[in-house]
């Protein structure tokens, strides 16, 4: 998923036929073309986002060729040649008949894709409703908001030659700029003391990038509650993320050791004489099964400490979200947030293709922020390399996180409107993977039919659930509220994350709104992915660095760890100018349920509401994650 080959747009185009004329769409097309090629973007106060799903695409695979050809072969110095002569001609062509058609084509587009409701062809209908669909055969798009999605259309045909409102890319509170980093201040009392060691501590962190993260600063924290030496954290090899990936091969070592060389003490190995040993039998190992989730940190006193005392070691395995957040002393607080947000710097391997990947999309080549500064190092110059840079500036992307994979769509037991087909590929997938899940359901049915025993786990239906805010956002929902937001059609939008169930059926009412939607595949050459292939975590760092340098970023699902460290890391290093828009999805499901009545403007209206809500400037509540919500005394200044 995620090309953007002309297949999409086709089809992406026809879904768009009910509001426009195909006729019309190309005329404007071609000469949006030429102006935006040659006058930049500047062009139609100061965005060329034109009705074109494929030009802006093109401008931006332009810039990749472009990206390529300044890294200096010959041919690509002639290729860039031959491209500029193009350029001109087109320009020259494409001024006369520009020029001329631009005020009936201005009109033309308004007016056409203005139509009222009961003005769209029969065509368009035919093709929405379609449920004769087979699910293994090239999908057509699936929709869920027939109406809305028109209103979107309609709206964001609207507001194509407006300014964007100055709140769609900042911060709605200003409080927000009034915390600053501050968990790398050295704590007075450690300065100097030699700390005995009580022994040493193995960690074995399961997961993905994102969880192994998590633990590793939970392990920091760790052994400096127990006085005890850690050993730089593994990280298992699991048949989801299938990487073997370690801690080197993410992490700069040398930098993290040291930064946190007067905090707790840190190894590289195991001595020599341990590492034979046989944890298990001497009762040193400690699964997630033996730790609570989220414990406090006195069950480690009295769990591990004795062990570590009587043997000299203990491996902690797996070690997913076993340290809570509250209590927590301060000291140990800080500590975490010393390691998540200062320590854990990638490696330059990492660094150096992000940095690739954010110049491409923002068409500039340098670092305007903390946050790049942070996430890639040496590799983002601080002044622009070239003369237009300057001139131009930045363009601005909103990254978007959409979870919205075949496991979680099936566990959900939601339903998304794809009828009898997609109710049987779901449940086909269940059976496969979540047997436990289903022998419930199984339970659930026979529960509906005679309700014998009062106390049997009842699932809710799906409608519930929807209602429970329990559903997965589907890529036209998450389309629908970035429209509402404001978001123009032309928005440059990074896609993190992985497949999309339903792939190009799901995603053509997305693209038909946003056309613009790059992946990392789309920006960088496969010779650069390379030698990233056969590492989920690290191609998850660059998404990782993606959407946490982004103007804009926007996610689905709040329970998701990427989309709680991004947003977490935004927070720290943002200074109060890194949106972040999360939606709550039962406050979101209560706005959708009225989609065959609301006004399009009442529908802005609850949606901002809803998102700015969740931007409002707290403190970290009691038991949430640090690594979120960083805006504590531990963690951050409050400036006054
Ligand atoms: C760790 O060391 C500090 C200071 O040396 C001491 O106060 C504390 O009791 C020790 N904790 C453990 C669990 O050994
Ligand atoms: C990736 O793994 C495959 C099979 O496991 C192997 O053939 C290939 O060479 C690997 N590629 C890289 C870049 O390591
Ligand atoms: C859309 O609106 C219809 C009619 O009010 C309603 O029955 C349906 O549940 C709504 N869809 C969703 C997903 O909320």
């Amino acid at each position: 998923m995620g090309k953007q080959g002309s297949p999409r747009s086709q089809s992406a185009l026809r879904f768009l036929d009910g509001l426009t004329n195909v006729k019309k769409l190309s005329f404007t097309m071609k000469n949006c073309q030429n102006r935006c090629l040659d006058a930049g973007r500047r062009t139609f106060g100061g965005n060329c986002s034109c009705w074109s799903k494929r030009i802006l695409l093109h401008g931006l695979k332009n810039d990749k060729t472009h990206l390529n050809v300044s890294k200096g072969t010959s041919s690509g110095k002639r290729h860039m040649m031959l491209y500029k002569h193009a350029r001109s001609i087109i320009f020259v062509f494409g001024l006369m008949g520009t020029f001329f058609l631009l005020n009936s084509l201005i009109i033309s587009i308004v007016h056409c894709l203005n139509l009222p409701n009961g003005l769209q062809p029969q065509r368009k209908v035919n093709i929405l409703q379609d449920d004769r669909i087979d699910v293994n055969v090239e999908k057509e798009p699936r929709v869920m908001y027939k109406r809305l999605l028109n209103l979107a259309s309609r709206a964001l045909a609207k507001n194509q030659f407006r300014q964007d409102a100055p709140t769609l890319w900042k911060e709605p509170y200003k409080q927000a700029s009034a915390w600053k980093p501050c968990a790398n201040k050295l704590d007075p009392s450690k300065q100097g003391e030699t700390m005995k060691s009580n022994g040493y501590i193995l960690v074995s962190a399961n997961g993905g990038l994102n969880q192994q993260r998590v633990a590793v600063c939970n392990a920091v924290a760790v052994a400096s509650l127990l006085n005890a030496t850690l050993v730089l954290p593994r990280f298992l090899y699991s048949s989801v993320w299938k990487d073997a990936s370690q801690f080197g091969d993410i992490y700069q070592e040398e930098y993290f050791l040291n930064l946190l060389k007067d905090d707790v003490s840190i190894v590289k190995e195991l001595p020599l004489h341990m590492q034979s040993l046989d944890f298990k039998a001497i009762g040193s190992l400690i699964t997630d099964s033996d730790i609570m989730k989220e414990s406090k940190p006195i069950h480690f006193v009295n769990l591990v400490l004795p062990l570590l005392l009587r043997n000299g070691v203990v491996h902690l395995l797996g070690f997913g979200n076993r340290l809570g957040f509250d209590p927590m002393p301060f000291k140990l607080q800080r500590l975490r947030c010393k390691c998540n947000f200062h320590a854990l710097k990638f490696v330059p391997k990492i660094q150096q293709v992000s940095s690739l990947l954010v110049r491409r999309i923002r068409k500039y080549g340098a670092t305007r922020s903390l946050l790049d500064t942070q996430l890639l190092g040496k590799f983002m110059p601080s002044v622009p390399l070239k003369q237009h840079d300057m001139s131009r500036g930045p363009s601005k992307y909103l990254a978007l996180h959409l979870r919205f994979e075949m496991d979680m769509v099936a566990y959900s037991l939601c339903d998304f409107g794809g009828g009898e087909n997609e109710r049987k590929e779901l449940q086909g997938y269940r059976e496969i993977h979540f047997p436990t899940l289903l022998a419930r359901m199984k339970d659930t049915d026979t529960i509906f039919r005679a309700p014998v025993n009062e106390n049997a786990f009842r699932l809710p239906s799906p409608a519930d659930l929807r209602k429970m805010g329990r559903c997965p956002l589907t890529p036209e929902e998450a389309a629908l509220m970035l429209s509402a937001l404001g978001y123009k059609h032309g928005t440059y939008i990074y896609l993190a994350g992985s497949q999309i169930y339903g792939e190009k059926s799901r995603m053509l009412p997305f693209t038909s709104l946003y056309p613009n939607l790059v992946t990392k595949e789309d920006l960088l050459t496969p010779s650069e992915l390379a030698p990233f292939r056969n590492f989920s975590s690290q191609l998850a760092a660059l998404d990782f660095i993606a959407c946490a340098t982004a103007d804009v970023f926007a996610m689905t699902d709040s329970g998701s760890q990427l989309s709680s460290l991004v947003t977490g890391y935004r927070t720290y290093y943002g200074g109060g100018h890194a949106p972040t828009l999360r939606p709550n999805k039962k406050r979101f499901a209560k706005i959708l349920s009225g989609n065959d009545t609301i006004e399009w403007n009442d529908f802005e209206e609850r949606v901002r509401r809803m998102i700015e809500e969740g931007q409002r400037v707290r403190l970290r509540r009691l038991g949430r994650s640090i690594y979120r919500q960083p805006r504590c005394p531990e963690c951050m200044c409050k400036m006054q």
